[in-house]
């Protein structure tokens, strides 16, 4: 006999100053959200790792992932503005290596690919390594720095504020001779972004998967994304996302199906706005 899919948990939604966190599941979620109704999606979602999620069995057949991620895609670009920005970051392992790029094919038929960012989590510029990662015990396999932030978008036109999101010059002279307007450059398509160094899993809110804030928020610098402006995580986790929005006074709308990541997600940013 066919083993009965477990009950999903039912919708729940709370409001936290401009945002709205929902407990749900994405895909039925996104489904009744209004078309043309986000300004920016950040998200990283579970990666078929096998990582110990509270609720959600981080463990597919490659397929089923691919086709569940693929209609969520399709979802994504149905609620994403004309002029809207979808910043997927995803991660290959030794054992998925192909993972990523297969998605990316398939989200081709939805999606223009207008860059592609990589996320640097650690670096070692000659003998001094930045950053921490996770040690890969191997013959075969070289320790994984790296992580893909896929910026999709309809067109593959969406004009960004790539000055206004960029780095000031290291060479001064080069905003007289190239006649640059102002002391800055675009910051390019490799982001060191290191995570904070923590000492206990708690610090880290119990969750085996987040990003550091400042992940969230070079994407929605990038965009030009400010106040006003809506930005969905439809994989919110701890609302790392729902932090960087609110920093710069967009409204989020931040979806998980675990409610006590849901609770996390509403005491951290419930912080972030006592403290403004
Ligand atoms: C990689 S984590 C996101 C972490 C987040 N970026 C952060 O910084 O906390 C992916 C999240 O997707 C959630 N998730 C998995 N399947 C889901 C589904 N069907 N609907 C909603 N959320 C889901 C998991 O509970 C997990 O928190």
């Amino acid at each position: 006999m066919k083993a009965k899919a477990p009950a999903l948990p039912r919708t729940v939604r709370r409001a936290l100053g401009p945002h709205v966190l929902i407990r749900g599941d994405t895909l039925r979620v996104l489904r009744r959200m209004e078309a043309q109704s986000v300004d920016v999606v950040v998200t990283s979602p579970p990666y078929n790792l096998g990582l110990a999620y509270t609720s959600y069995r981080d463990r597919r057949t490659e397929d089923d992932y691919l086709d569940w991620m693929t209609e969520i895609g399709g979802e994504i670009a149905r609620v994403m503005k004309p002029g809207g920005s979808f910043f997927l970051n995803i991660a290959g392992s030794s054992s998925q290596p192909w993972l990523p790029f297969e998605l990316m094919v398939r989200l081709r038929t939805v999606f223009a690919l207008q860059n592609h960012i990589t996320w640097v989590k650690s670096i070692a510029i000659d003998d001094v390594t930045h950053g921490h990662f996770k040690p890969v015990n191997s013959h075969r396999f070289v320790n994984r720095n790296h992580e893909h932030v896929f910026h999709l978008t309809h067109q593959g036109d969406v004009r960004l504020a790539r000055i206004a999101a960029g780095v000031p010059f290291t060479d001064k002279s080069n905003i007289v001779r190239r006649g640059h307007a102002q002391d800055r450059r675009c910051r390019g398509d490799t982001w060191f972004i290191p995570y904070e160094t923590v000492q206990a899993k708690r610090q880290k809110f119990d969750h085996p998967g987040t990003f550091p804030v400042a992940l969230p928020q070079a994407c929605l610098a990038l965009h030009g994304a400010g106040p006003g402006s809506v930005v969905l995580d439809p994989f919110m986790g701890t609302g790392t996302t729902l932090l960087a929005a609110e920093l710069i006074g967009a409204h989020g709308i931040g979806i998980d199906c675990d409610l006590g990541y849901v609770r996390t997600a509403c005491e951290r940013l419930s912080a972030v706005i006592a403290r403004e």
